[in-house]
């Protein structure tokens, strides 16, 4: 049995308390040294996981009502996930023996900030020894702030509809940012916000509906107007959110600069490999619709810039064209295409200029075969890119663990690492070994 308290105690005596660690070298933008088939020196090899989908019993979180209420959209209750707040030393120990030297892992805001402006010490304490747990196995703690999950109170005041959002977020950067930015080497604001308000378009409109109702049943059953989580099909005025929770990463990344201001600050998008087809294709413009202005507050704001991804589109005049004949899919349909990650890599720093964290990168199989084919080619293409000149500093991939995958429960499977829901055991899956030997060697071969 693991005894966690003794845990705690150890990894803080041995870690983060005190003096500043320090953050991932960035240098600036300019290409770095990578000779022959190693990559770049330093090179963060990782993997990640958020919260709400590891932690287990989040009870404070917003989306723990919208799971719970009767009729929910969500396939499935988060529950006790993979037990990952009790078992964090178990998954950090899986990170260090795969032979990655970096994790990236999400704080818990719900925890954090239960009541509106009460914050809890010993909430921060936890997260302030799983940084220290990372630094005392040799691993760079890539801390996001906010991974899509925000307080149940937070959600009950109109979410990031809410005008005082910002303020909100940036109060809670900065208790987070002053317990804990000493330890941190990369900080990332939000996730993937650049899809907040936009997904809803794009899926069928049954779903859409559903998770308005979900939604509306849960403003009902806590007796407020409106009920809006942090991660939502339904957005009742996109504009709006979009707005706030842009404002609220200017605010968060001033709040944890002013904490620590050599503290690399960054945020994750997702971005897809966007390829044009034929004349007058509309990838341009999707482009701009689902990335534009938040690749531009990057470069306005952020030191790196996260990457995520996990497919290509091919867009000719009308839309998105279907998967070509005998491609790989995923357990979802979509295809899986190795040369996905390097595309998006490319247009990230194109776009931006800014150095590039891979911050998530994976496939959502039953099929390990596929992640073992996937990872190599995938590197390999990013590698080719860094020998392009793209400045990448890191990649880490999607996830650590099979864990809860929001709307669709536990169907979906991204982990390098199996558990048991009954005993909570892991298990190392081939790939896991697969991206550890690269990790190990710092080059492909
Ligand atoms: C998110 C993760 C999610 C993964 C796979 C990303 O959109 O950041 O939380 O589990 O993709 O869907």
């Amino acid at each position: 049995m693991v005894n966690r308290r003794g845990l705690i105690t150890s990894a803080l005596a041995t870690g983060a308390a005190g003096a500043l660690l320090p953050g991932h070298a960035l240098a600036s933008a300019a290409p770095q040294k990578a000779t022959g088939a190693a990559f770049p020196d330093g090179f963060l090899w990782g993997a990640a996981t958020a919260a709400h989908q590891v932690e287990g019993n989040n009870l404070n979180a917003d989306l723990w009502v919208i799971e719970n209420v009767p009729n929910t959209i969500f396939a499935e209750r988060s529950g006790d996930a993979t037990n990952s707040f009790e078992l964090w030393p178990v998954d950090l120990d899986l990170v260090k023996a795969m032979g990655l030297n970096s994790y990236r892992f999400s704080l818990e805001w719900a925890r954090i900030e239960p009541d509106k402006g009460h914050f809890s010490r010993a909430m921060l304490d936890h997260y302030k020894a799983m940084i220290a747990g990372c630094r005392a196995r040799g691993l760079q703690p890539v801390v996001t702030f906010n991974h899509f999950t925000t307080p149940r109170w937070f959600a009950a005041e109109g979410g990031w509809h809410n005008p005082e959002s910002p303020a909100l977020f940036a109060r809670f950067c900065d208790r987070a940012a002053s317990h804990l930015a000493a330890g941190i080497a990369l900080a990332l604001t939000l996730n993937e916000p650049n899809l907040a308000g936009l997904i809803g378009e794009i899926l069928p409109p049954q779903l859409l509906a559903g998770d308005r109702a979900t939604q509306e049943a849960a403003a009902k059953q806590l007796g407020v107007g409106q009920y809006s989580p942090g991660v939502a099909l339904y957005v009742q005025d996109p504009k709006t959110y979009r707005a706030n929770m842009m404002e609220a990463h200017r605010r968060g990344v001033a709040a944890i600069k002013r904490v620590r201001s050599d503290l690399p600050v960054g945020v994750s998008l997702a971005l897809l490999d966007d390829q044009a087809e034929g004349k007058n294709s509309i990838r341009d413009r999707m482009r701009e619709r689902y990335y534009g202005e938040w690749l531009r507050l990057a470069a306005e704001t952020c030191d790196f810039i996260g990457v995520q991804n996990y497919e290509r589109k091919i867009w000719d005049d009308k839309g998105p064209l279907a998967p070509p004949k005998g491609a790989r899919l995923n357990t979802a349909g979509a295809e899986v295409w190795a040369g996905s990650l390097a595309g998006a890599v490319r247009y990230a720093w194109e776009a931006t200029k800014l150095p590039v964290y891979v911050t998530e990168h994976g496939v959502n199989t039953d099929d390990d075969a596929l992640r073992q084919w996937l990872i190599p080619a995938a590197l390999a293409d990013l590698k080719r890119a860094i020998d392009d000149g793209v400045p990448v500093r890191g990649y880490i991939h999607w996830s650590l663990i099979d864990n809860f995958e929001w709307g669709f429960g536990y169907r979906y499977r991204y982990g390098l690492h199996a558990f048991d829901p009954n005993t909570f055991k892991r298990t190392a899956k081939p790939s896991a070994g697969v991206l550890g030997a690269i990790a190990r060697r710092n080059a492909l071969t």
